[in-house]
């Protein structure tokens, strides 16, 4: 038996050993800081340079990413003028394919931005400047520590000190069509299958030929394309979004699979546990709408997901221009990693038809400015009303997403929204072809004279009926009564029992 004094002796103990963790913790986290300070603060990019105005940008890279169990591969290429030509060949033959299966092009279909070959294309952008708040320390080391950190210690992290300065970023002139049109170009443009040759670079550990099926790597993970200026001193990373099996016009590449874990772990309520029917893609649900909230954040960080590769990719790209302003965009899943990459680094971002983001980048505990108003923000995310995925209400056991397994609960986005509202101008209906990039290409960012005001959304709660619990039966909840449907304004009371978040979204206090 143990006495009451060994066990006051042990409780003792256990807290001292706690105390000096965090104490050990703090101080590396302080050391990394002041490291990565100096340099930080020497890139001329972000002081004083006033932009460019207008300018031309082309494909520089390639990037692909492993994930799942190949979560340590990344490969480069250099995109030189073999494999433009390469590209190009294996392009038309792509068109001709796809003639016969979706008759319409990958790229687009609009004359004025008809390409033979998307990988030579010329993409138009007007640069703008914008006050924008961010950390003072953006170096990946310290963002990333801090950030695990706040994961296994939420109350001590809240407490660390945080230096967030002002300062004159330069953005996509968002008010510019031409600016807008391109972007998309870019996030369509990653889309485009690449040929399975040319020199890649291997940049992580080495490719081993024997592992990938002997065929190449072009079976799985992320993709991410590079465009940079003449001056090479503004860098956009644009992120390939989900191919789809059984959505319609989305496209079937072999990124398939991981496409649709990745989508249903960011934009579901509770790893895809939709009903019991569902095969889950994390393993934290616990009960009738009641979800383990420590597992789920646990789960979104993991390695061998796309938002990992998302950060490894950037990483990469800032080291290959460390002068350089880089933003984000993308189309899609791809939109919604070039945010939440955007949000974690305060890179300018814009993205198109992206689902709900708000709860994956609060479950990464992404930083939140404190008290700042999101057109401070610098991250902008274009839609239009017809599009179920961007709308956030391609959800319900009939809706085509559900049919095709596609869990997507979420409809709350981050920044500032800049919403075409095409069934009210042009009588759309809502309809998930509408989500294509070539339809928004074609059809709305090319045909609207002005482009979309970009405006605050409108408070939002997601997932309002489910319940979070600190950790899997840690405490023995009621479960709620009300039935499964997720909601896209602010008319429900959200019932789950994180009453508070702190500034970077971590959960505070349980009901
Ligand atoms: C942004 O684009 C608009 C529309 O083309 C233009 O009027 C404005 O001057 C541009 N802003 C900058 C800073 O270039
Ligand atoms: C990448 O790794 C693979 C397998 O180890 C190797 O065959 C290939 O030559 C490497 N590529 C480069 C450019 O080093
Ligand atoms: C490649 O993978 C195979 C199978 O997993 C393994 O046996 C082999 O040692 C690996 N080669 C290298 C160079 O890592
Ligand atoms: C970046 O700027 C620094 C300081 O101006 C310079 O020394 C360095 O060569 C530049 N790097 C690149 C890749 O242009």
């Amino acid at each position: 038996m143990i006495t009451k004094g060994s066990n006051q002796r042990n409780k003792k103990r256990h807290i001292l050993v706690c105390l000096i963790i965090a104490l050990l913790t703090i101080t590396i986290c302080l050391l990394v800081r002041k490291e990565s300070d100096s340099l930080f603060r020497i890139f001329p990019s972000e002081k004083g340079f006033s932009g460019n105005g207008n300018a031309k940008f082309k494909l520089k890279q390639i990037h692909r990413h492993g994930v799942g169990s190949k979560h340590e591969w990344h490969q480069k290429l250099e995109v030189d003028a073999d494999f433009v030509e390469q590209a190009g060949l294996l392009y038309e033959r792509q068109v001709r394919i796809n003639q016969k299966t979706y008759d319409e092009p990958l790229w687009t279909n609009h004359h004025e931005f008809a390409t033979e070959n998307p990988f030579a294309y010329e993409f138009d952008i007007s640069d703008d400047l914008l006050d924008m708040k961010r950390m003072a320390d953006r170096s990946p080391e310290f963002i990333e520590g801090y950030s695990e950190f706040a994961l296994s210690s939420p109350e001590m992290a809240a407490k660390v000190q945080i230096d967030w300065i002002d300062e004159k970023v330069i953005v996509p002139n968002i008010t510019d069509k031409k600016t807008e049109v391109s972007l998309a170009l870019m996030s369509s443009n990653a889309y485009v299958r690449i040929p399975h040759t040319g020199d890649w670079r291997n940049i992580s550990r080495p490719w081993n030929r024997s592992e990938s099926g002997g065929f190449g790597w072009n079976d799985d993970g992320l993709r991410g394309h590079v465009f940079a200026n003449e001056k090479d001193n503004i860098v956009i990373i644009s992120i390939k979004g989900t191919s789809a099996q059984g959505l319609p016009g989305s496209g079937v590449d072999e990124t398939t699979v991981n496409d649709k874990i990745n989508d249903n772990l960011l934009f579901s309520c509770c790893c895809a546990r939709v009903s019991y029917l569902w095969t889950t893609v994390c393993d934290c649900y616990t009960k009738s709408y009641t979800c383990d909230e420590a597992c789920l954040e646990k789960e979104l960080r993991k390695k061998d997901y796309y938002y990992s590769a998302t950060l490894d990719i950037y990483k990469h790209v800032r080291k290959d221009y460390p002068n350089a302003t880089i933003w984000a965009t993308g189309h899609s899943l791809g939109g919604a990693l070039a945010s939440l990459l955007g949000r974690t680094y305060g890179l300018p971002t814009v993205s198109f038809e992206a689902p709900g983001e708000l709860l994956a980048a609060k479950r990464l505990h992404l930083p939140f400015p404190p008290g700042l108003p999101s057109y401070l923000e610098g991250i902008w995310q274009v839609g239009h009303t017809a599009d179920p995925i961007f709308m956030g209400t391609c959800n319900g056991a009939s809706s085509s997403c559900s049919v095709a397994g596609y869990a997507m609960e979420t409809s709350c986005h981050t920044g500032r929204v800049c919403v075409y509202d095409v069934v009210k101008d042009k009588g759309w209906h809502v309809n998930l072809l509408n989500h294509r990039i070539h339809t928004v290409i074609d059809d709305i960012l090319n045909q609207y004279e002005e482009v979309a005001t970009c405006v605050e959304p409108d408070p939002c709660i997601d997932c309002y009926n489910w319940k979070y619990i600190p950790e899997k039966g840690a405490s023995s909840t009621k479960s709620s009564s009300m039935t499964k449907t997720t909601t896209h304004t602010s008319t429900g009371t959200p019932t789950s029992s994180c009453v508070a978040r702190n500034w970077f979204g971590l959960c505070t206090r349980y009901e």
